[in-house]
């Protein structure tokens, strides 16, 4: 007869003595057996932790929201530490009333509630030439999705008046480096909110704490954090970050720049390095769609490398300018695999491979490689980050 399991037969510890009681965490934290779900950065990526990145441990998470904790961080210049009843907005330039906002200015306005990816355009950008990291948590992991509760900034616009020549906004943060970006005056008038609220909670530090711009479906720089000004004007400001950076260096020297849209991209999060398989029989091949330009339609799961490419089973919400979710329900008999997923989004356009990104794009970019990603499971279940010819 076959040993009884004693995590069956004997009572255990969490049977056996009362647990803690109420307000032993005023605000919850996840349980000690998940300390291994964190954000992570790659050291060898920057200098100093105050500009930096980490990156969301996409494996690890499922459905669709990102808890606020776990979203990934880009810092210029380390995380304000604002208090909210010092925090101003000011709106000034080619407006005909200058305004100057606090944040109960800000709570007595309407709001609204959406649900956004943020993607970073340098996400996947260190995999342009080749497979490089060793897990979609830092091949992908520059995105996030939250649900926001905002006041449109079309609200505040018209609070203080547009000029007829008004065309272009800057908006700045109030973090140490002070980051500005340039946006046009109709995206601003379209569905971009200034946001107090993540989650249902306040903005963490880390996201900006306590407002920042909401940009929908267009590259995470535009995003600005602690937000404090935007300043009215006819042309965009050249900022740093809009000229030296988040600008696609092209084969021929040109540049590509002002690329605000970010494209339909999608990568499988599990299996992926960081999760390998575990089991033959049944398993879940689980992923995540997304498009700044629409929704997702569908999504097409090969396991094969590209031989056979099967439907995946998107569920959950598909919403505008959202991650997605997808599922492949598959059996796995030890056979090695080469898995690859590609979304297709509201417009028609289909996600590329990175070769023919290439083609078009050349190898100096760093931003906006949205290319099909490829996972080669051994037979022992070890999952790598690879490119198929
Ligand atoms: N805003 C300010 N004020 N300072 C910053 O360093 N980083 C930008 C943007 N907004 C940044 C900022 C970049 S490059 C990205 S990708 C997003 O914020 C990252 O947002 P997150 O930290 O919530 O992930
Ligand atoms: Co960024």
């Amino acid at each position: 007869a076959p040993k009884p399991d004693p995590l069956i037969t004997d009572v255990q510890d969490w049977n056996r003595y009362l647990g803690e009681g109420v307000d032993k965490r005023p605000y919850g934290t996840p349980s000690r057996f998940e300390k291994h779900v964190v954000r992570r950065d790659v050291s060898w990526l920057t200098a100093s932790p105050e500009s930096s990145v980490n990156f969301t441990p996409l494996h690890e998470l499922d459905g669709i929201i990102t808890p606020s904790g776990l979203c990934f961080e880009r810092h210029h210049g380390g995380i304000a530490d604002i208090d909210p009843a010092s925090h101003r907005l000011m709106i000034h330039g080619l407006v005909d009333k200058p305004l100057v906002f606090t944040m109960e200015d800000i709570k007595r306005m309407p709001r609204e509630n959406r649900v956004h990816f943020l993607e970073c355009a340098a996400n996947s950008g260190m995999e342009w030439r080749g497979a490089q990291l060793n897990g979609c948590q830092f091949t992908h992991g520059m995105v996030h999705n939250v649900m926001y509760t905002g006041v449109p900034l079309r609200v505040l616009l018209a609070e203080a008046g547009l000029k007829p020549n008004a065309k272009w906004l800057m908006l700045e943060g109030a973090d140490a480096s002070g980051m500005n970006r340039s946006l046009p005056v109709e995206k601003a008038l379209d569905d971009v909110l200034i946001a107090f609220a993540m989650n249902g909670e306040a903005l963490r530090p880390e996201q900006g704490y306590p407002l920042r711009a909401v940009i929908p479906g267009w590259e995470g720089n535009l995003w600005v954090k602690w937000l404090r000004r935007i300043e009215v004007g006819d042309m965009p400001w050249q900022a740093r970050e809009e000229t030296s950076k988040y600008t696609d260096l092209l084969a021929d020297g040109r540049s590509r720049r002002f690329t605000f849209f970010m494209d339909a991209k999608s990568v499988v999060t599990n299996p992926s390095p960081q999760a390998p398989l575990k089991h033959k029989g049944s398993n879940v091949l689980s992923g995540l769609a997304w498009s700044g330009r629409g929704t997702i339609k569908r999504v097409d799961v090969t396991l094969d490398g590209g031989r056979n490419w099967q439907h995946a089973r998107i569920d959950g919400p598909v919403l505008e300018k959202s991650l997605t979710r997808f599922y492949v329900d598959f059996d796995w008999n030890g056979q090695p695999l080469l898995i690859q997923s590609r979304a297709m989004d509201s417009t028609g356009y289909v996600q590329p491979t990175k070769e023919e990104l290439r083609k078009i794009r050349g190898t100096n970019s760093i931003y906006h490689n949205n290319g099909i990603q490829t996972w080669h499971v051994k037979a022992n279940g070890e999952t790598e980050n690879v490119e198929i010819g």
